[in-house]
């Protein structure tokens, strides 16, 4: 990823392109929810397939040796409210809000900053942590109406949660410019909720599940009992979930509706840090892989006061972070690795009444299972893939998205130079021959650089030119989308340079 692009840039391309787009754009869109268009789809999908590649049909190789031992489920979004509360997320799924009661604007109270003169007499003023323009907005104020210079050692910055209360009354709100409208902060539920059946009424309340991961936990002694797994073992699942974030925001970063792509591996206590160990290095080289470069990404443990209430005390989570551009020079959260003990299958023995647990018939132990969790978002991911491959250039197209061939929606175009003596016939047949094997495009219109310019704004890696000299020797030009530059090769072996540049890594 280079540097000197902005969000805007990125956000646009993607609209201009057809990647992603506002949800019900047309009505005026609905905050933190998007559309994927074509290609964005086959971004997204071949982001989920190689996640399901490498993790379900060939899983890495374990600590013994021998391939790890993965299954793939598909459960309901909606399950019995009761999942909920074993689960903790009712009751325990919230974050701590601000309002301001003259906006009537909701703010996540651990995101917001105050900046103050130093000596912390007069107003405070409040922004949005990450905002530039709202930080912006509260230097100006402070400065105009506090007549403290921008200068370091003249005003101090801190959290509103570390704000005693009684100072609230002196702060101003990130929308307003009037003193004491931010209320004292409240705990707000993330569960999106919703109605099951015909007659309303709470005892027909169920939610939209927040994590994948719960529907795999249900799950584990069906999966115990059908397929012939022995601890270790993992049960994979790729789906969406649903929040209610109080703000949404950085485009498809933080969303209300978004898809994760979750790992529960179940092992014995004894075992958990190791294979802690092994997943935090695994998945951090697997996002490597899929193109994201070294410097990147960066693990990060969670401080203990940001743990989340099922992680066990002692070992905790670490987060696989990228640096996004509106983080940058800082990191974002693209994946957590948790360990989260046994709290989930334990938490469901006891609240269904059911025994949930392994026996180990070779130790002749009963028990259950630790889990490390490696939660990835999806949708998270293919913005990482998004920022990482965005490349302004001086070539005409301005830009052009340096996808990882194996995740690029469309892997090569197909043009005939003009669209007469016979270049159309045999592109058509060239077209034919590779769109049984990969996602290629047909282009005859408009001119060839605007062709070029196209597909270098959809990361096509390469394009395919049937020209003058083909009608002669048979020979066509390949053009590389990263280095423009060309060359040719004949056109019996095109299908066959193709699949080469795509093998598998
Ligand atoms: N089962 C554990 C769990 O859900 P999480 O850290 O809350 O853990 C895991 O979520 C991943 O899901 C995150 O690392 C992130 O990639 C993605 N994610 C979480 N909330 C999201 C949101 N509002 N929008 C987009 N992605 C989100």
């Amino acid at each position: 990823m280079s540097n000197n692009f902005s969000m805007e840039d990125l956000v646009s391309l993607c609209k201009r392109r057809g990647f992603i787009f506002p949800a019900s754009e047309i009505y005026g869109g609905i905050n933190g929810f998007w559309d994927y268009g074509p290609l964005g789809t086959e971004l997204k999908n071949n982001l989920r397939d190689a996640w399901w590649h490498d993790t379900v049909h060939c899983p890495p190789i374990g600590l013994d040796g021998e391939p790890l031992s993965i299954v793939g489920i598909d459960s309901s979004i909606i399950q019995n409210p009761k999942v909920w509360e074993a689960s903790g997320h009712v009751g325990g799924f919230n974050d701590p809000m601000v309002d301001c009661r003259e906006t009537k604007s909701r703010y996540r109270a651990d995101h917001l900053q105050v900046i103050a003169n130093a000596n912390g007499e007069g107003r405070m003023y409040a922004f949005i942590e990450g905002d530039e323009e709202s930080e912006d907005r509260a230097r100006k104020l402070l400065a105009k109406y506090e007549k403290v210079d921008a200068l370091d050692d003249a005003y101090t910055t801190s959290l509103l949660t570390e704000l005693p209360t009684d100072v609230f009354e002196r702060v101003v709100g990130p929308d307003t410019k009037e003193v004491g409208t931010l209320t004292e902060p409240r705990q707000f539920s993330l569960m999106f909720d919703t109605t099951v059946g015909a007659t309303g009424g709470d005892e027909n309340k169920a939610y939209l599940r927040p994590e994948t991961a719960q529907g795999i936990f249900l799950n584990f002694m069906n999966v115990v009992d059908t397929m012939r797994v022995k601890v270790p073992f993992g049960i994979a699942q790729i789906g969406k979930a649903f929040r209610n974030e109080v703000t949404p925001r950085n485009f498809i970063f933080r969303s209300r509706e978004f898809e994760q792509m979750e790992i529960e591996w179940f092992c014995h206590e004894d075992e958990a840090q190791q294979w802690y160990e092994f997943w935090c290095e695994y998945r951090k080289n697997w996002w490597q892989k899929m193109g994201l470069s070294t410097e990147n990404l960066q693990m990060r443990q969670h401080d203990s006061d940001e743990l989340a209430h099922y992680a066990k005390e002692g070992y905790g989570t670490f987060d696989i972070e990228y640096k996004f551009p509106f983080t940058a020079p800082g990191f974002g959260e693209l994946e957590g690795v948790t360990h989260r003990g046994n709290y989930d299958l334990s938490r469901h023995a006891e609240f269904s009444g059911k025994k949930i647990n392994y026996f180990d018939q070779q130790k002749n132990e009963r028990y259950t299972p630790h889990v490390i969790e490696p939660s990835a978002g999806l949708s998270r991911g293919t913005l990482a893939l998004l920022c990482e491959a965005y490349t302004p250039d001086d070539r005409p197209s301005k830009v052009f998205m340096k996808f990882n061939p194996h995740v690029a929606p469309i892997k090569a175009a197909i043009f005939p130079l003009v669209n007469k003596n016979g270049m159309p016939e045999i592109a058509t047949k060239l077209h034919e021959d590779m769109r049984k094997k990969h996602v290629v495009q047909y282009d005859a219109k408009q001119s060839i650089g605007k062709r070029y310019a196209r597909m270098d704004e959809a990361g096509t890696p390469y394009c395919f030119v049937i020209d003058g000299e083909t009608l002669e020797d048979n020979t066509i030009t390949v053009r590389d989308r990263d280095t423009t530059t060309q060359e040719r090769i004949n056109v019996d072996q095109a299908v066959a340079y193709l699949d080469d540049k795509l093998n598998p890594v």
